[in-house]
């Protein structure tokens, strides 16, 4: 197994060999990297998201978003919410965003990924790759969320509707090393992708 890489589930008895890269890193065009949006529902990652990748396409850094919510409706199609399945959900993703920086593009991912260990094995597998990875806690109060409530899923939860949704009947593990903490104090969600991007610059 490659450096970096995250066993899948049946890596392990398969007889399937890592082939080096032909193009070294330093080749490229440009030089990737992952930043990891994590936090509750409709704390605004996916915003803060769209708006990170807007600004970093405009100043010619290329850049791809990978919404936890998009993914869900094609790669991560069968995936539910359980422990097991968000850790998969993340183990993906991570998988893609690691894809992505390698060839040199900035991955952005905005996932709830609630669980420290899967977010944790993300962040170890690309640093085994030599890959930079800034995890960002998009620190909204659960208050705020629950008000802004876009989808009503909040409002399904406390009325028992939907079950094991976080924050609410389900965890939600708060970064302890996060590179960058925002909360809305920071400002709005273009006041919080401009910290990201002079802290991906600085
Ligand atoms: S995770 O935990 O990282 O696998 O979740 P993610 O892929 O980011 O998907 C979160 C969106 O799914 C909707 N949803 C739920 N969230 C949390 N818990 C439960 N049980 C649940 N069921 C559905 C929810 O609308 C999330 O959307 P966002 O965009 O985060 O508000």
């Amino acid at each position: 197994v490659a450096a970096g890489m995250i066993t899948g589930p049946t890596l392990k008895e398969s007889k399937v060999v890592w082939h080096a890269a032909a193009v070294a890193r330093e080749e490229r065009a440009t030089q990737g990297a992952t930043v990891w949006l994590t936090g509750l529902s409709a704390s605004g990652k996916s915003t803060v998201a769209v708006e990170l990748e807007r600004r970093l396409v405009a100043a010619g850094v290329p850049a791809y978003r990978l919404d936890g919510d998009n993914l869900r409706h094609g790669l991560n199609a069968d995936l539910g919410f359980s422990a097991a399945d968000r850790a998969e959900n993340v183990r993906r993703v991570g998988a893609v965003a690691q894809l992505l920086a390698d060839a040199g593009t900035v991955a952005v991912a905005s996932l709830i990924s609630p669980y420290r260990d899967d977010r944790d094995r993300v962040r170890a597998a690309h640093e085994a790759a030599g890959l930079r990875f800034v995890e960002v806690f998009v620190d909204t109060p659960i208050e705020q969320c629950e008000t802004r409530d876009p989808k009503g899923m909040y409002a399904k939860a406390r009325a028992g509707e939907i079950t094991g949704f976080t924050g609410v009947d389900d965890p939600y593990e708060r970064p302890e090393r996060a590179e960058l903490v925002l909360t809305p104090e920071d400002g709005d969600p273009g006041a919080q992708a401009a910290r990201i991007v002079e802290y991906l610059t600085s």
